[in-house]
Formats: C-alpha cells, structure tokens, sequence
C-alpha cells in the first residue's frame, strides 16, 4: 500500500464480545465514509472474526489479527495460525508491547510471526517500542533498533513491502500519557533511519510506520501531520464508534491528497 494512504487501526484488545462487535461494525459503517487516502482496518477478538468477516464490506474496512500462532498447523492447543487467518484478515499484528510484556514474547517468536504472516499473505504489522525506563536512560534509538533487527531478521526487501511498522511507546498505551509529537517524528525518523540501514533508500521512503499509544480523535491530527507518519495503532478510544469514526475523518482531511 503506497504512503499516500493513511491506516488507522483500531486495536479492540480484549473487548467487546459478538454481539456488542456485530453492532460497533453496524454503526461504523454508517459513521464512515470510504476514502480512497484512508484505509480503516478493526482488529477485533479472534472470537469475532469470522462473523464480523461476513459482516463487513471488505472494500469499507479491513480485518487483523491482533496475534496468531506462527507454525501453520499442528498440535498447539488453544493456538490460530496465520494459515487459518489467511481469506479472513489482511492484516496481523505483531508483538504488540503487551504480547511482549504480558505474554514474554520474544523477538524470535515475534520474527517466526512476521514470516508466518508474511507466508499466508497476511501484513504483518510489528509493533516496537521503549519503556518509560529506557526512555529515561536514553535508549530509544537503541531499543527501537534491536526491536527492528529482531523482528525483521529474515526478511527480504521484497517481503518488506507488505511489512508495516507501528511505533507505541510502552509507556504511552493505555496510560492517556500520548507522546509528543516531536518525539513521535524523531523515534519515526530513527526506524526509517535503521531501515535504511538495512534495505536502503527506497524502502526506508515506501515502508509505512504508525504511531500508536493513548491517540484520541483530539490527538489524532497532530500526528496524522507529521511528514513521517503514515496512520495510527488506535487502542482505547477505538472502543467507540463514534470517536473511532472521527479520528478516520481527521486522516481523511489530514491526508496529502485531501489537501491538493
Ligand atoms: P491505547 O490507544 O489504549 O493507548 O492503546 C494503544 C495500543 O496499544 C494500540 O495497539
């Protein structure tokens, strides 16, 4: 997906169940209008998946994973793989910051995840990120770094076309602490920076790189502005149809295009 389209994930986390989904999707699609510059995707509880995937108009919203398993198939109790997710989802999320802290995800699971995405043509969207400590011992660029290696070890520069990165600070999810602005350009500039390093030019310039973390429809625009940034991970205020709703207007009237 070229940059010149904003993605705006809503990240359900764990709630709403069936029928409170059913009915959020109901009401969404009422709210929102398709934009081609705007690409909205919900990632629900895998419970849900299957029914809001006959629900939607895949043209109006996407589907993600919000985690999978990532062998194919086989004995893992209690596991979805990205091969069953595959006709379902587009679009999978990966080590999100509370797989990785809650969970103990490592960044050779979360690599194994990337690839199985990948694999069974879903995009994986690898979420990185430093904590309020590391922030305050000056670790970012260097977190951000390892957590870009880790994830990405594997990857060719033709599989990372369908790879986006989603930048939440720990400290900024869940907390209604939101990162500043310029902060968010800076960590943005240090991945497109690493990936540079790592694929060259033209894919640091093509990769797609969100922010995520405590964004709300009042917050929204500040970053859909910033050159850098090319959505956002939406967590608690995506709960809400409504306020979902407005922070997808404010990438639509934010977006390049709209402005030409
Ligand atoms: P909040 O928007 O609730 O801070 O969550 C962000 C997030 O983790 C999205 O994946």
């Amino acid at each position: 997906m070229a940059r010149d389209k904003k993605l705006i994930i809503g990240n359900w986390k764990m709630n709403l169940n069936m029928h409170e989904a059913s009915l959020y999707v109901h009401q969404l699609a009422k709210l929102v209008k398709n934009h081609r510059d705007v690409e909205v995707v919900l990632a629900p509880t895998a419970l849900t998946l299957q029914s809001l995937s006959l629900q939607i108009n895949y043209r109006q919203f996407k589907l993600a994973a919000q985690n999978f398993y990532w062998r194919d198939m086989g004995a893992y109790t209690g596991e979805i793989s990205a091969a069953q997710l595959n006709g379902i989802v587009q679009y999978g999320l990966v080590g999100h910051s509370e797989r990785r802290h809650v969970f103990n995800e490592s960044d050779k699971d979360i690599r194994a995840k990337v690839q199985a995405a990948i694999r069974n043509n879903l995009r994986p969207v690898l979420c990185i990120g430093e904590t309020a400590f590391e922030r305050s011992e000056g670790e970012t660029a260097a977190v951000l770094h390892d957590q870009l290696i880790g994830g990405l070890a594997n990857v060719t520069s033709e599989e990372l076309k369908e790879v986006v990165i989603a930048y939440e600070p720990v400290w900024a999810i869940g907390s209604g602490k939101n990162a500043l602005p310029d902060d968010v350009s800076q960590a943005v500039r240090a991945i497109r920076s690493q990936i540079k390093h790592l694929y060259g030019a033209k894919s640091a310039e093509e990769i797609q790189v969100l922010y995520g973390g405590s964004v709300t429809a009042d917050s929204a625009k500040a970053y859909l502005d910033l050159p850098d940034v090319d959505g956002l991970l939406v967590g608690g205020a995506s709960l809400d149809a409504h306020a979902f709703s407005e922070i997808v207007k404010k990438a639509h009237k934010g977006s390049s295009l709209a402005n030409k």
